[in-house]
Parts: structure tokens; C-alpha cells; sequence
């Protein structure tokens, strides 16, 4: 397959766009340099981004696979592209802290940094109208956007993906505040992990220096943005 194999544009979001192809079930997405934050409120992008999201994720979810982790990703296809499973995307986003930050700190008056005393998943419904708002589990099911056995399957796989997210990255150097997941159903009703891993979706600090490594160095005009990008697919690339 490759690019030109790209059909009918199936969605557009902020980061990526997804296209279907000639092979049923299977779609391309293809990172966009955008970056956006806030609900799209700021906008801006710079070069190499999608690449760089892309070879990130091309480089986690196969290590995830191989811990076990069902996932749609199927193979890098360019440098901005990437084949994966069509899914039917759970319009749950499963946000998974270790350490206070971001709304979470805002929230609960916490100071960024608090560490947790165990994982907390929040669950955010998946509407750019309405900006992801927090939601729990029975709200979920009330309003028929997963059942019981999918929430229970998506945590089960969370916690699994935290675990071995948590390791792999302290073993770069690197502490994973919080993260963000989507999951998907394939045709047969099983659920993988689709979506991407990046530092999009992720916060990253530097185990040494608490250096913000991912988004927020873009959300909160730090600077150095495209450079603690490419710094994080250096680190991820890195052999164990
Ligand atoms: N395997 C897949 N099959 C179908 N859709 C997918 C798959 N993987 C990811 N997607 C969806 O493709 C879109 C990716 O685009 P992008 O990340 O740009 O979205 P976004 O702007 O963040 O908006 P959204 O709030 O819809 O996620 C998302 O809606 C995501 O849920
Ligand atoms: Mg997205």
C-alpha cells in the first residue's frame, strides 16, 4: 500500500486526517503539522510535527502489541502516514493520571506535581462542541456510548498500557504525568486501542529536571516546542 492507495476522506480532525483505502477495514491517517489546544481556541503548527507524532506512535504500539495490547495500528506506511484497523471509535476519551496536572490540578486546587497515590482514569466525553467534558462510567453507559463489558475491557487494557507506558519511559528518562487514550470496536466487537501516543496526548517531564517535554511547552508558550518533540522520538526510539 501507499499513498496512493489514499480514498474517500473520512474525517478531519485537528491533528490527523483519515482516509479509507482500496482494502476494506482499512484505513490511513496521516499527521498534520497542526497543533492546536484549549478546544482549538490556539492554533498554530510548525514543520516535522506530524512526522515526528508518527514515528512516535509507529514506534509504541507494536511494543504494546507485543505486550499484549490489541491495537488498530498495522504499519508506517510514509513518514506522515500510517495504516491502521477501521474502527468504530468509542466516543469515550480514557484520561489516565499519576501525577497532578493540567484540569485535574486546576480542578481540585492541586499543585502540578502532586503525586497520586494510585492511577485515577478520567473518563471525557468526546465532543468538540462541547469542549470533552468530564463524565464517569454510568454516564457512559445511560446514554448508550459503551456498555459495562466495553468499560471494564477499556480499563483492563488501561492499566495494563499505564504500566508498561510508565516503565518504558522512566527507562528513557523520562515521567509520565498523564496521558490520554481512545479506544475503538472492531466489526467482530473487540476493542483495541486506536487513536495515537504522542506528546500531543501525553505529558512528559524530564525525570532529572522536571523539563516539560510534550504540549504543554505549545499550550503555554514555553518555547523550545519543536525540539522537545523531537527530543521525546529520540528518547522513544532509543533501544532498551
Ligand atoms: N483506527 C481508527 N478508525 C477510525 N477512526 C479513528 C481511528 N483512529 C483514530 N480515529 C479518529 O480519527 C480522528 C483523528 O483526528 P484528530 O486526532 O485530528 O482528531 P481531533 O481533532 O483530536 O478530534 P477528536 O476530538 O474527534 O479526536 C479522531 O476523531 C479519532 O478518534
Ligand atoms: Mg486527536
Amino acid at each position: 500500500m501507499t499513498t496512493a492507495d489514499r480514498g474517500e476522506l473520512k474525517y478531519e480532525g485537528k491533528a490527523k486526517r483519515v482516509y479509507a483505502t482500496g482494502v476494506p477495514g482499512e484505513y490511513i491517517v496521516e499527521f498534520k503539522d497542526d497543533a492546536t489546544a484549549f478546544n482549538a481556541q490556539k492554533r498554530g503548527s510548525w514543520q516535522g510535527k506530524g512526522a515526528t507524532n508518527n514515528a512516535i506512535t509507529a514506534a509504541l504500539y507494536p511494543k504494546l502489541e507485543a505486550a499484549g495490547i490489541p491495537t488498530h495500528f498495522i504499519g508506517q506506511l510514509s513518514a506522515t502516514e500510517q495504516r491502521v484497523k477501521a474502527v468504530s471509535i468509542v466516543p469515550v476519551e480514557i484520561v489516565v493520571r499519576n501525577v497532578a496536572a493540567g484540569s485535574f490540578a486546576k480542578r481540585l486546587g492541586l499543585e502540578e506535581g502532586t503525586p497520586l497515590a494510585r492511577p485515577v482514569i478520567d473518563y471525557c466525553y468526546k465532543s468538540d462542541a462541547l469542549g470533552d467534558p468530564l463524565i464517569n462510567t454510568d454516564t457512559a453507559v445511560a446514554l448508550g456510548w459503551a456498555s459495562e463489558e466495553d468499560l471494564k475491557r477499556i480499563r483492563e487494557l488501561t492499566l495494563k498500557i499505564r504500566d508498561f507506558l510508565v516503565a518504558f519511559f522512566e527507562r528513557r528518562g523520562v515521567r509520565l504525568i498523564d496521558f490520554k487514550l481512545e479506544f475503538g470496536k472492531l466489526p467482530d466487537g473487540e476493542i483495541v486501542l486506536a487513536d495515537e501516543i504522542s506528546p500531543d496526548t501525553c505529558r512528559f517531564w524530564d525525570l532529572q529536571t522536571n523539563e516539560k517535554m510534550d504540549k504543554d511547552r505549545f499550550r503555554r508558550d514555553l518555547g523550545g516546542v519543536e525540539d522537545a518533540y523531537a527530543e521525546m522520538l529520540r528518547r522513544v526510539t532509543q533501544p532498551d
